[in-house]
């Protein structure tokens, strides 16, 4: 089974796609970590993140560099939204995602357009998303736990232009596929959030029996 987790960031989209994964006992891909692993590749290579070629050339990051907690941080977070951008760089990217969505046995794979560009036949797809307010305060606590010094005003403005520039862009924009089961969070807290996720993928899975 391929379970496909779309949705903005801080919607709480990698927590559930984790979750989902120990419960149905699936390999997991967080894809937005290969995106910030391009978005600190142009960094490390002294590029611009605005330069599709840049951009490109960083696509050729180490694995190791996957592992980096400062991948994590809002400041590559941001970089990695700008990098995704590019045309070159989602190509870049489109094999590895559509191999590991083609392991035997099924996987998990989170980000923007997995249930619309890399795994559009997969069986089951949520949409997860929550207000800007509820992902702003997540998205403060889970910096200020990492001791990173940012405002929750700074995250707010950041959220904004992230989800303008994931929505609007030309290439795979974020977008809920026609067939995506969708999960708005905002008012549960982790647990309740998983538990709602598994009712879904359970309810999709007895219509599709
Ligand atoms: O999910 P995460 O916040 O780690 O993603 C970082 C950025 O990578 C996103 O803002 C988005 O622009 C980009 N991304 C993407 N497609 C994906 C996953 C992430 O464009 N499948």
């Amino acid at each position: 089974m391929i379970i496909a987790v779309d949705g903005p960031t801080a919607s709480g989209k990698g927590t559930i796609a984790k979750g989902l994964a120990r419960h149905y006992q699936l390999p997991h891909l967080d894809t937005g970590l290969l995106y910030r692993a391009v978005g600190r590749q142009v960094r490390l290579n002294g590029g611009d993140p605005d330069d599709p070629l840049d951009a490109a050339r960083a696509c050729e990051f180490p694995d190791s560099l996957l592992a980096e907690p400062m991948l994590r941080t809002e400041a590559v977070g941001a970089l990695a939204s700008r990098v995704s951008v590019h045309k070159r760089v989602r190509a870049a990217l489109l094999a590895r995602q559509r191999a590991f969505a083609a392991r035997p046995g099924g996987a998990v794979l989170d980000g923007r357009d997995i249930g619309t560009v890399i795994a559009p036949d997969a069986p089951v797809k949520l949409f997860v998303t929550a207000s800007l307010e509820a992902r702003a305060m997540r998205r403060f606590r889970e910096s200020q736990s990492r001791g990173e010094d940012v405002t929750l005003d700074a995250i707010h403005a950041d959220l904004v232009r992230r989800d303008a520039r994931d929505r609007n862009r030309a290439e795979a924009p974020l977008v809920e596929a026609a067939d995506a089961m969708v999960l708005d969070n905002s008012d549960l807290d982790a647990a309740e959030s998983l538990a709602a996720a598994i009712a879904l993928v359970e309810r999709r899975r007895g219509e599709q029996a």
